[in-house]
């Protein structure tokens, strides 16, 4: 539990997807509390490579939370309030190209939104909560993730041999229903690469916290609309994941070693001039 006299802080997120609950051996548990109310779950920070890491389960430990009922600005807010300025997102996707089927690991670097009225913004015209003068606030989404983040994940990916894909789009529906055969085809014939339920605002909140975010999209399906594609279930989601979700703790762990320890991307600098009075980088 958290001391008074020493608080918990962490640089590196990582916000674990369906089927990865637990990232961290040695961990401190530690209970946020945010202004947007509660986080997922508790907060679990360790050491990976020397570099402080704190692991949130999106879905809640017991996957208790679908994807429509994730409090997004509570996570992202809670990782922040830690100190974490860099967060990797794995999440489960299906696949939206014959050759991307089970087991691919796609770095997107687009994102379509599809959901329906998620929450997607913490400035409401208001002052951030216990911050500074900022009402009105727009950041930039043209680029939604980070460079160095993809590249470093693209990079551990590969010194795994687990050879991603580099970049496509990730259209994120809101759920928590998959797509129907003509919604999916239509996500493919518009060049959509894999589709999920939950990019979509956690990359969007992590820019406006000028935050990293990196997404990191294990499929573990073929979508609907896909010629091959059956049909998917939630079993299957989470059967496909658990198959790689060892490697996919590999591929983090060697990004988590690799991550800049100093930023100066276009996320670092995404709140430049505005006087958010959130601590800086
Ligand atoms: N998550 C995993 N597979 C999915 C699919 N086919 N559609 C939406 N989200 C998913």
């Amino acid at each position: 539990s958290e001391s008074a006299a020493r608080p918990v802080r962490a640089e590196i997120g990582v916000i674990g997807g369906s089927g990865l609950y637990a990232l961290l051996d040695d961990v401190t548990e530690v209970v946020v509390d945010t202004p947007y109310g509660a986080p997922s779950d508790a907060v679990f920070v360790g050491e990976v490579a020397g570099r402080s890491v704190a692991f949130l389960p999106r879905h809640g430990r017991g996957h208790g939370l679908p994807p429509h009922r994730i409090n997004y600005r509570a996570n992202l807010w809670a990782l922040h309030s830690l100190g974490v300025r860099q967060v990797l997102g794995p999440c489960a996707v299906g696949g939206l190209r014959e050759e991307y089927g089970p087991g691919t690991l796609v770095v997107p670097d687009q994102f379509v939104d599809r959901t329906d009225g998620r929450q997607q913004t913490y400035y409401n015209g208001l002052p951030l909560p216990g911050g500074g003068r900022p009402e009105v606030v727009h950041v930039s989404m043209a680029d939604p993730y980070c460079p160095d983040g993809r590249r470093v994940a693209l990079g551990a990916a590969r010194d795994c041999a687990w050879e991603p894909v580099d970049g496509g789009t990730l259209v994120v529906i809101g759920g928590p229903r998959f797509s129907t055969r003509a919604e999916s085809r239509w996500f493919a014939a518009n060049g959509w690469s894999v589709v999920g339920m939950t990019g979509h605002p956690e990359a969007v909140l992590a820019r406006e916290l000028g935050l990293c975010y990196t997404s990191l999209a294990l499929v573990t399906d073929l979508d609907a609309g896909v010629e091959s594609g059956e049909g998917v279930t939630h079993a299957e989601v989470l059967e496909v994941f658990g198959r790689n979700v060892d490697r996919l703790r590999t591929v983090l762990f060697k990004a988590l070693e690799s991550l800049p320890a100093t930023r100066d991307c276009l996320c670092s600098h995404a709140l430049d001039g505005l006087e958010t009075g959130l601590p800086g980088v």
